[in-house]
């Protein structure tokens, strides 16, 4: 990526860095000046938010909810789709407004759209007030372009690759769950999707300090921990000496950790020996994000999926059969270019078929650079939308369904703070990932409780502690 101003780009092979030790010093040199973090997209950046919060507050910024409040603002973003990028376009103007009263105001702009050429010149040339921008491979700098920032624009967006860093301080936002990352970035480049533009090829960590992260994340209370990767049934499949992702998953079962999660998996990597591995182990919760994208295999095919209607829904009734009680969810996108009535209507079916929990559904986004923004597109923006809510139908009653089979039941939830709606509930989830507004006292905040379910809806589930 060749960018005015940007230093030169720094294109490395993915080898393992150990975290830089001018971010484990605690410096001085913001004290007493606060911080404003916005985080957008999915769990990774939510994640990879939690190193920025470690490396400003090293340097003496505190963290504050109100970005009026800040000396500093960062925004995490994400490109997956138009509306995300709008979204922090249309939060620049607010900024702009700011630093207009408050000139001294820093503004950072990190993530996944900085990793598109044509987005940072877009940023530069209508935003100039930004003063950072930094990419996903390059989150580490941060502290330096910091204190390296007098008053002109700090760019620094690494093209190509980034490293695998180990040994990375967070300020993780929970006492209870955490997040751990297993590899970075993603190969499989789906013709629709900007992952791969925005993070790199793929790099897994090796086994060794991803457990000892889990270890120590053990000794420390975590009751649940969640291995997070673009395509985690891929980890490991690019190390020097291979390692599969069974043989991690068996591995950190063993450490014994009370709930252990993962996202987000890919249906073409998923192996009968990861199912059973899912079955065997009380401590792996039975949930799983499966992504459909499309129930239509001329579809799936043009999406490079490498699967067919009939391989995702065998795999499906293989996990139904293996892992007791498991919940399933999903990600669907309708109106790819050119998805006929006849093409959608085998999404519709397999949404029938497969009764998800829940369903993450999209409207078909053109992403610069991906094959898929190239295709050509007959189907009007009206159609695609009745599609979206004749699909969005069907998904709500399924996971209202799925919910109302937990009604009387008996159920262990990992309550993980105060309810939102109701100060005198707490909420938290069960091993299927079902939200539920529990009536409890306080104390069990951070403990796994019995829970007799009451009431279901849609979206969560009402129920109160069995004593
Ligand atoms: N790695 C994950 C998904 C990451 S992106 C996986 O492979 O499943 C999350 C979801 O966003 C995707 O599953 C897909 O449904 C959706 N998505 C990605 N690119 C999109 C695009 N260009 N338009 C609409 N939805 C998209
Ligand atoms: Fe994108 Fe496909 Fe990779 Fe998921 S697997 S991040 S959809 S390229
Ligand atoms: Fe968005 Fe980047 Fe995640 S594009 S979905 S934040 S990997």
């Amino acid at each position: 990526m060749n960018l005015p101003n940007m230093k030169a780009a720094k294109v490395r092979g993915a080898e393992v860095v150990q975290y830089l030790e001018n971010i484990n010093k605690k410096e001085s040199a913001f004290e007493g000046k606060n911080y404003f973090l916005r985080t957008y997209g999915c769990q990774m950046n939510v994640h990879d938010s939690e190193e920025i919060s470690a490396i400003v507050e090293n340097l003496g910024y505190q963290k504050v909810d109100k970005m009026e409040m800040a000396d500093l603002v960062i925004l995490n973003t994400c490109a997956i789709r138009e509306n995300a990028h709008d979204k922090v376009f249309g939060y620049l103007g607010r900024l702009k407004h700011l630093k207009k009263e408050k000139p001294d105001l820093v503004i950072a702009i990190g993530g996944c759209m900085p990793q598109q050429e044509s987005v940072t010149n877009e940023i530069l040339k209508k935003h100039p007030y930004v003063d950072i921008v930094f990419g996903t491979h390059n989150i580490h700098d941060l502290s330096r372009l910091l204190l390296e920032h007098q008053k002109k624009q700090e760019i620094e967006v690494y093209s190509i690759e980034g490293n695998v860093y180990e040994n990375v301080l967070y300020k993780r936002d929970s006492k209870i769950t955490a997040w751990v990352n297993i590899m970075y970035g993603c190969d499989k480049f789906c013709t629709y999707c900007i992952v791969p533009f925005t993070r790199g090829r793929q790099r897994s960590r090796e086994l060794t300090p991803i457990l000892a992260e889990v270890r120590e994340l053990k000794e420390q209370g975590y009751q649940e921990i969640t291995l997070l990767g673009q395509n985690v049934n891929a980890y490991g499949k690019d190390l020097a000496n291979p390692v599969s992702f069974a043989t991690l998953l068996r591995e950190v079962a063993t450490i014994g950790v009370p709930r252990i999660r993962f996202v987000t998996s890919h249906p073409w990597d998923f192996t009968d020996e990861m199912i059973d591995i899912i079955a065997k182990y009380d401590n792996i919760m039975p949930y799983i994000h499966l992504p459909l994208q499309s129930g239509s295999s001329r579809i799936l095919k043009l999406m490079g999926r490498r699967y067919t209607k009939e391989d995702y829904l065998s795999l499906f009734q293989k996990m139904k059969e293996k892992i007791k009680h498991v919940a399933i969810t999903t990600d669907i996108i309708v109106g790819f270019p050119n998805e006929t009535r006849e093409d959608f209507e085998s999404t519709i079916d397999v949404v029938r078929t497969c009764e998800f929990d829940g369903a993450y559904t999209f409207i078909f986004s053109p992403r610069e650079g991906t094959p898929a923004s190239l295709m050509k597109d007959n189907i009007s923006l009206e159609e695609k939308e009745s599609r979206l809510q004749q699909l969005n139908e069907l998904v709500n009653s399924n996971s209202l369904k799925k919910n109302q089979e937990y009604l009387d039941k008996i159920v262990s939830v990992l309550i993980e703070g105060i309810s939102e709606k109701d100060s005198k509930k707490v909420y938290g989830y069960t091993d299927t990932m079902k939200l539920v507004n529990v009536i409890a006292l306080p104390d069990v905040i951070g403990k796994i409780i019995q829970v007799k379910i009451t009431d279901a809806k849609s979206f969560s589930l009402d129920g109160e502690q069995v004593l």
